[in-house]
């Protein structure tokens, strides 16, 4: 009893669209998703990206509100209720814990990605990118990589950021953070649209996201197109659980997930359309140029167009916000887990979190340039190793036990009970996809990709 009033439910019928959805669109989807494409040759990456969103990570993201929604806790307490009431073993609950452990790596890195766009909002309100080219926009992140000290300041202000929201509490804070937010990105997203079809090489950039080419098919980009799939949609952190365990009774799951996903696809491949027709038209900028994609060729687009200082800190603010409801669901499992387990105060949970994800975001620091050539293992360094052991082993082990348990674990009547508003028919399609088809693709791209890093 006491559980249950502790736990809210959220306010508003949209809300979880817009919370859930305000997880998925972030740095993953324009920053990440642009920059893997070019390192992994374009069409046949966003076809393996495209297929595994279908098959893997839509079932997945069904499964995960679905389980958070029944436990109707954080991950680990939801998984280890869900688990008792189906009679199956409590190291399910293994399932949430590896969610928040990835949850939190996540964290680390990505609040010094989203520094890196704090940066840029101020160079672009200052009107540095005036009279950009791809050399000095290089030049202008190169030199923002080997200042440890603006990296620390800006990570630090992001993290700061973030925990401002939580102590809020997430569903004030958030809901209207997403309801305005959101939108905005994907009008801006559609004017740069506009301007990259008429000042870039649109059909070369066109060609190259959406062309298929079966040389360049590679089990690499397979293992990064499942990774990413996971990370895109948030899943296997918890995230999603989290904020399914919050979300009312009388909405569809399953149509719910399909809204998500569509949106999240939609402003990813927006993002790519932008960037790729900017890319070709300009000489000093590749495609592959690696973490830097968006940060050297979109202000090249903002130190030539018209209002290109407005329009330039518009758009690196809205995507420093879009990653801020995105580190925000990063946090709340970890911070709702030991508020339910431990009782510790909100506040408290948070700021524990924040620092020590701050003191590992020091390591993803570095990386950049003391420890450039720094090789854990197989060549990484401790940023490479971050993105590894999150992205290419626990999003798709966690997704994959996700998918197990569901499908085959766990009983069918809460499981049908949870999807009542779906059609039957829908509700089978699914458990099939769930049960056979998502877990032995994950497992088959799971070990060819590590076989592939550590062989080749
Ligand atoms: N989905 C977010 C993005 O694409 C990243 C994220 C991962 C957010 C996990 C929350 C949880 O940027």
């Amino acid at each position: 009893m006491r559980k249950a009033q502790q736990h809210a439910i959220w306010g508003r019928r949209g809300t979880f669209i817009l919370a859930a959805t305000g997880s998925a669109v972030g740095l993953g989807n324009i920053w990440k998703f642009p920059y893997i494409t070019g390192e992994n040759g374009g069409g046949a990456f966003v076809v393996m990206y495209l297929l595994c969103i279908c098959l893997i990570g839509l079932p997945v993201l069904v499964a995960e509100i679905m389980l958070g929604r029944r436990g109707r806790a954080s991950p680990i307490l939801a998984m280890q209720r869900v688990a008792r009431e189906s009679n199956s073993s409590k190291l399910w609950s293994l399932i949430g814990w590896s969610g928040v452990l990835a949850g939190f790596i996540i964290l680390s890195y990505y609040s010094v990605i989203a520094g890196w766009t704090l940066e840029y909002v101020t160079t672009a309100a200052r009107g540095g990118f005036e009279g950009f080219d791809g050399v000095a926009a290089n030049n202008t992140f190169t030199a923002l990589q080997g200042d440890i000290s603006t990296l620390v300041q800006w990570q630090t202000a992001f993290l700061c950021m973030t925990a401002l929201i939580i102590m809020f509490g997430v569903t004030r804070g958030l809901e209207t953070a997403v309801r305005i937010l959101m939108p905005l990105l994907f009008c801006l997203l559609v004017v740069l649209l506009g301007y990259a079809a008429y000042a870039g090489d649109f059909a070369a950039g066109f060609n190259f996201l959406f062309k298929f080419r079966f040389d360049q098919l590679s089990l690499e980009g397979l293992s990064l197109a499942l990774g990413h799939a996971f990370f895109t949609l948030s899943l296997s952190m918890g995230a999603i659980m989290a904020y399914g365990s919050y979300m009312p009774h009388n909405q569809s799951i399953l149509k719910t997930a399909a809204t998500v996903g569509v949106l999240d696809t939609a402003i990813a491949l927006l993002a790519g359309l932008v960037i790729f027709p900017i890319v070709f038209a300009n000489p000093g900028i590749e495609p592959g140029a690696g973490p830097g994609l968006m940060f050297v060729s979109l202000p090249i687009v903002f130190g030539a167009m018209p209002l290109g200082e407005v329009f330039g800190t518009v758009f690196f603010l809205l995507v420093t916000l879009a990653a801020w409801s995105s580190t925000i669901s990063l946090l709340e499992p970890a911070v709702a887990y030991l508020t339910e387990r431990f009782r510790f105060h909100r506040v408290a949970a948070n700021l524990l979190i924040i620092f020590c994800a701050w003191l590992l975001g020091l390591t993803t620091v570095f990386s950049l340039n003391r420890w450039q050539d720094l090789s854990l293992v197989a060549g990484m360094t401790p940023f490479d190793l971050s993105t590894f052991i999150t992205e290419q082993v626990l999003l798709p082990l966690g997704a994959l036990a996700t998918a197990i348990y569901v499908g085959w674990f766990m009983k069918k009547r809460p499981l049908r009970r949870e999807l009542a508003l779906d059609s039957s028919r829908w509700f089978v399609r699914w458990l099939t996809v769930l049960k056979y088809v998502s877990p032995m693709l994950i497992a088959v791209v799971f070990v060819l990709g590590i076989v592939d890093k550590f062989a080749g």
